[in-house]
């Protein structure tokens, strides 16, 4: 069973550079939030409380200032620093201590997933013991991300980062599911051409044990992308389209803990005290007025 999740949220963010000089690109506003908010609302829709933020060195204060270890969301929050971006897998080796002896989820802060069925697809999965699972979506441009190639019973066939050519369209996307032998594992790996330790080479571990398994996020959900600066516009156009019909936010962090009983009223008002005088606030305030 997986209890524990990590949000990946270092990097440079060199490719949405001046924005990112100052500012962790997970700390941007995807709409009406921090970008931070969303993959971490993934987590928690998936029923996980014991979270870990990896951030870059020196931004740890940035951080704490919005999602303080001390929070109102019923989760148990922890921080580690990140000193050099050296890819996706140093999660699990600065994570070890956090991981201890469990399975662990991996998700990347700049990830943002939405749909219907997400928490359905997210909770089905939790049971993992053993082995690791990815996530696939579809996508114009695999070229741009961890590719799968699929068979016709969905087995995986080959995985590859960033390929330049590909027959298949599904791309893997930022939210892993680990057995424990992750950390022993990312040991293992050494840095790719770029100089980095690479995701997909330890999915391969995996792979070739016959212990990695694809779970499917069809087209009814959505997977966007916040990687340069005009789908980071994109995805914010999502978000502000959906919210102003619907009247409910994405993402909400209160939200989701008052739904899974993690908080209650009382939180909800302590929360909306934190935020101040906002429409993040006049929207927690109607989770408890109705
Ligand atoms: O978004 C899904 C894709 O993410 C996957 O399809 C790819 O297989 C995977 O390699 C990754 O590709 P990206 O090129 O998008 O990864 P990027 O370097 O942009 O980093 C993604 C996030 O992780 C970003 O929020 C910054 C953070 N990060 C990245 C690295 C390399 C860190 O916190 N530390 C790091 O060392």
């Amino acid at each position: 069973m997986i209890k524990k999740g990590i949000v990946l949220a270092g990097g440079m963010g060199t490719r949405m550079s001046p924005l990112t000089k100052a500012v962790n690109k997970q700390l941007l506003p995807l709409y009406d939030k921090p970008l931070i908010y969303y993959p971490l609302s993934v987590l928690m829709l998936a029923g996980i409380k014991k979270i870990l933020i990896i951030v870059n060195k020196g931004q740890l204060s940035q951080f704490k200032k919005i999602l303080p270890e001390k929070n109102n969301l019923g989760i148990s929050l922890e921080y580690k620093e990140q000193i050099q971006p050296g890819g996706l897998p140093e999660a699990f080796t600065i994570g070890e201590k956090f991981i201890n002896k469990d399975s662990v989820s991996l998700i990347l802060g700049d990830n943002f997933f939405y749909g219907q069925s997400l928490t359905k697809i997210l909770r089905k999965n939790m049971n993992l013991n053993t082995g690791a699972k990815i996530f696939v979506h579809p996508v114009k441009s695999p070229h741009l991300y961890g590719v799968a190639t699929l068979d016709k019973n969905r087995k995986i066939i080959k995985l590859e980062e960033k390929p330049k050519k590909t027959k298949s369209n599904y791309a893997v996307t930022g939210l892993y599911f680990f057995d424990n032998k992750v950390v022993e594992l990312t040991k293992k790996l050494k840095p790719s051409k770029r100089g980095e330790l690479e995701i997909i080479d330890l999915l391969n571990f995996y792979k070739r044990k016959k212990r990695l398994k694809a779970e499917f996020i069809g087209r009814g959900g959505s997977w966007l992308d916040t990687g340069n600066i005009n789908d980071f516009y994109d995805a914010s156009n999502f978000i502000s389209t959906i919210e102003k019909r619907q009247g409910l936010k994405i993402a909400c962090l209160e939200e989701i803990a008052l739904n899974n009983n993690w908080i209650d009223k009382k939180q909800i008002k302590i929360a909306a005290d934190f935020y101040g005088k906002c429409d993040y606030s006049k929207y927690l305030y109607s989770l408890i007025n109705e």
